[in-house]
């Protein structure tokens, strides 16, 4: 991405201009306040700054700059957002400033050929009375068939010549996975099937599902298209186009396994379902998610496999920083058929019984103390301190193993995988001493010196700010206009949170940053302790006489330097 591209957009445009088409912003002093379109609230927790040409909302932790913005909003990526945003700024960017972007001419083609493939199917629909009439016979409305696109190839095919016509190559065809070679000639991939379009988010249709229409068809239920340069199966969800309005809005996203199961979901009015499209949930899936929300409701099938699935899919989430919950459906339901036999107060009834990861391993786990095993190691995963603690407690609780054992278990896992990371910030409206220093750094760079001597990137507990310092020392950018771009989105709303803010006399700052850089050092020293008291404990219950006396001297060498510094 061109850094001047950047720049120039940031420069032509004005942020309250720009969010005020999206929230209503009222003027609060030298900023602008509104409700946060990022989660539900009814006191407005969202601050626009014009002079730092920033927002950050102390409700959900949301910030950043214009990109970060749009980025969340329409849920784009960051060249996307910058693509978008250059249209509104009058900024003409060429292919060359998107080095990472890719070939964007076949991108395009592909995505033409398959919105051009959708209109053939929406109209060979009408044409099919065997289709329209499973279509009624699943109790799918006239009103979802629009919503969701829904379409059918004929049983003889016919796209192939449709799509000659309108000029695509048999090549461009061919790799946009509508048709085979076969020996006897190229022929259409899906035939006498209906069609679900499978839209991104931004509205494009990158691939199809095609589900066979008769009971006794040859072939499988469901064909779905190759993966494709626009399509990889992993990373894509079937209805996040129609469902990310309601998804930001709800602050929740439900998880389904199908595609009938979201659009039975949608009609029953419940319009914040999603569906992986016929794997077990992914990383790349997840993360198409994360700008919406990070909270999943997962609807699987009570059977042993649907068990299976949940708990992979839980342990994967909550690495990956989310909060999951399960809804287990009676035995041979899924939300298509229990929707449509139960009703929707029925479904949603069922809410009052999702189980979160604990109370789910516990029901669907062996012995208590195997299954503790396996939630620590999960948990032990969890890059947010405060979610690991409040999980451990609740482990404890409701197995009955103490919280301290439970604790020592985490810690000695968290040796293993990696330095401990240190608690995430939620976003309050008073900053941590990180948070703080941060601030101070980037508003006054003049004083970067001073921090620098004082604090390095591995005294900072919170992984984000450790970050974005380490960022800051390695690079010649201190000040906010230069560090926005390239940072990720949590690192975004870590800096508009420490500086959105910070209102500092100017004979206060160094005070500031020296009391910011003692309080810091501090800290990371009593942790330390801390952590050594009880590597100390496990090692002398274990009879690891040696080891215990080589903490031991580690841990008085510690307290003498904290006494001299004068910090503990
Ligand atoms: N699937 C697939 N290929 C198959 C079977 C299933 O790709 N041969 C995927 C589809 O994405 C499907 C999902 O797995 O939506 C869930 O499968 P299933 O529950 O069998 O299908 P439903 O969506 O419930 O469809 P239906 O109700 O029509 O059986
Ligand atoms: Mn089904």
């Amino acid at each position: 991405m061109d850094q001047h591209i950047v720049e120039e957009i940031k420069a032509n445009l004005d942020i309250v201009d720009l969010l005020s088409g999206y929230v209503e912003l009222k003027r609060a002093g030298k900023n602008y306040k509104a409700l946060c379109p990022f989660h539900a609230e009814k006191t407005p927790s969202f601050i626009v700054s014009p002079e730092k040409q920033i927002f950050h909302c102390f409700g959900c932790g949301a910030g950043g700059d214009v990109f970060t913005f749009l980025q969340r909003y329409e849920g784009l990526s960051f060249p996307e957002a910058v693509r978008a945003l250059a249209e509104r700024a009058g900024v003409k960017i060429t292919r060359d400033s998107f080095s990472a972007s890719g070939p964007g001419r076949l991108r395009k083609t592909l995505i033409g050929i398959h919105r051009d493939a959708l209109t053939f199917y929406r109209e060979a629909l009408g044409r099919e009375r065997r289709a329209t009439e499973y279509l009624k016979r699943r109790g799918l409305s006239e009103e979802m068939i629009e919503r969701f696109e829904i379409g059918f190839a004929p049983f003889g095919g016919g796209l192939l010549d449709f799509l000659r016509k309108k000029g695509y190559s048999d090549a461009h065809i061919l790799t946009a996975g509508l048709c085979k070679e076969t020996s006897g000639g190229k022929v259409d991939a899906f035939r006498g099937r209906v069609i679900f379009p499978i839209i991104n988010v931004r509205g494009e249709v990158i691939a199809f599902g095609a589900r066979s229409i008769g009971d006794d068809a040859r072939g499988p239920k469901y064909l779905n298209s190759p993966e494709t340069p626009i399509f990889k199966k992993s990373s894509e969800l079937f209805g996040i186009n129609l469902a990310k309005g309601e998804i930001r809005k709800k602050g929740y996203a439900l998880l389904m396994e199908g595609y009938l199961d979201v659009i039975t979901a949608h009609q029953y009015g419940i319009e914040n379902a999603v569906a992986p499209l016929g794997t077990a949930l992914t990383e790349g899936q997840a993360k198409r998610l994360k700008p919406l929300t990070e909270k999943l409701l997962l609807v699987f099938d009570s059977d042993s496999s649907g068990v299976r699935a949940s708990k992979r899919a839980l342990s994967m989430l909550y690495e990956k920083g989310f909060i999951a919950r399960v809804l287990s459906l009676p035995e041979g339901d899924d939300p298509d058929t229990f929707l449509r036999r139960e009703g929707r107060e029925a479904f949603v009834g069922m809410f009052r019984e999702v189980k979160g990861l604990v109370d789910f391993y516990i029901e669907h786990g062996g012995e208590r103390v195997d299954t503790a095993r396996e939630l620590i190691y999960i948990i032990s995963k969890v890059k947010d301190g405060i979610l690991r603690s409040d999980l451990i407690r609740e482990l404890s609780e409701k197995t009955g193993l103490s919280e301290q054992f439970l604790r020592e278990e985490l810690l000695l896992l968290r040796r293993e995988t990696g330095p401990p990371m240190g608690a995430m910030q939620g976003g309050a409206p008073r900053l941590s001493a990180e948070m703080l220093l941060l601030g101070l750094y980037i508003t006054y760079p003049e004083y970067a010196p001073v921090v620098k001597e004082g604090i390095s990137p591995e005294d900072i507990e919170d992984e984000r700010v450790r970050r974005i310092f380490e960022k800051l020392y390695s690079s010649s950018a201190a000040s906010l206009k230069e560090l926005t771009s390239g940072l990720e989105e949590q690192e975004m709303s870590v800096v508009s949170g420490s500086t959105i803010g910070l209102e500092i006399d100017a004979e206060e700052v160094v005070r500031n940053i020296k009391d910011c850089i003692r309080s810091i050092r501090s800290r990371r020293l009593r942790k330390r302790l801390k952590d050594l008291e009880l590597e100390i404990r496990l090692a002398e219950k274990r009879g690891q006489s040696e080891t215990v006396s080589e903490l031991q001297g580690r841990m008085n060498i510690l307290i003498k330097e904290g006494v001299d510094e004068g910090i503990l």
